[in-house]
């Protein structure tokens, strides 16, 4: 059986949607078959940042039974062992968790990762992503009012009966260099309460599309090398901390 693994924020804009997917492309660079499924209802995006531009169904649709699972799983012609589901068209699409938790389970046992990337917000949607999924990861940036959002989720997921909470800081400066900064992500992880797994630096590769990262020609850049690092830690392989 492989692993779900829910990736959430509490506010939007932190990253998740860019930390899922490049942790699959990572995660299948390793060899693994990973799926990545967006469940942010009428904020679709995941396809776009994959450059994918054929989506005709969705979650929506194989939850109510439109299609079938087949159907709405795409692949990139870029990464191999990549899969998507794109998230629900309709903005007011609500999430059966029953239903949710059960394809989970289904592409569980073809997927070695199932990777669910959530809205913004403790909803419906983290809500069934909380069933279903057995490994958190919680994402905030340096922004104090991210780290509170944070904090409100990390809680979300304890009370969902949440062990395995691991916290990624994103968008964190490259010339993050002292010895103030570094103790600010100190008082972030004592602050959210979840052990750090991941420091994404803010990297203008990341930000153009997560298509960049999947070009062949294209050089390692210390933003794809941190997702390196977080999928190979994701694994169990012990890799140290950027920036430490
Ligand atoms: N580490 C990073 N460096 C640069 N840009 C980033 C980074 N992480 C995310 N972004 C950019 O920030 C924006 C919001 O990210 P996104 O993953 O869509 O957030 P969310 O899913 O939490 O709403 C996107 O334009 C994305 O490309
Ligand atoms: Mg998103």
């Amino acid at each position: 059986m492989g692993k779900i693994m829910l990736v959430t924020s509490g506010k939007g804009g932190t990253g998740k949607s860019t930390v899922a997917l490049n942790l699959g492309i990572s995660l299948s660079k390793e060899g693994k078959k990973a799926i990545v499924i967006e469940l942010d209802s009428g904020m679709r995006c995941i396809d776009l940042m994959l450059g994918i531009d054929s989506i005709v169904y969705d979650l929506g649709d194989i939850l109510s039974g439109n299609c079938t699972l087949d159907e709405a799983i795409y692949e990139t012609e870029y990464v191999e062992n990549l899969s998507i589901i794109a998230a629900p068209v309709k903005s007011n699409y609500i999430i059966s968790a029953a239903r949710f938790v059960a394809l989970c389970r289904q592409l569980s046992t073809v997927y070695d990762f199932v990777i669910l990337d959530t809205p913004a917000g403790i909803g419906s949607e983290l809500s069934a992503a909380a069933q279903a999924a057995s490994h958190a990861l919680v994402v905030t940036n340096l922004s104090p009012v991210s780290v509170r959002d944070a904090e409100k989720a990390t809680d979300f997921l304890r009370k969902a009966g949440h062990k395995r909470i691991r916290l990624v800081v994103n968008f964190v400066p490259l010339e993050f260099e002292s010895k103030e900064e570094i103790a600010d992500i100190d008082d972030i992880i004592d602050e959210v309460g979840a052990q750090l797994i991941a420091i994404i630096p803010e990297d203008k590769l990341l930000k153009k599309c997560v298509l960049n990262r999947t070009k062949k020609e294209i050089k390692k850049s210390v933003g794809i090398i941190s997702f390196e690092n977080l999928a190979a830690r994701v694994i169990g392989r012990e890799v140290p901390l950027l920036f430490k």
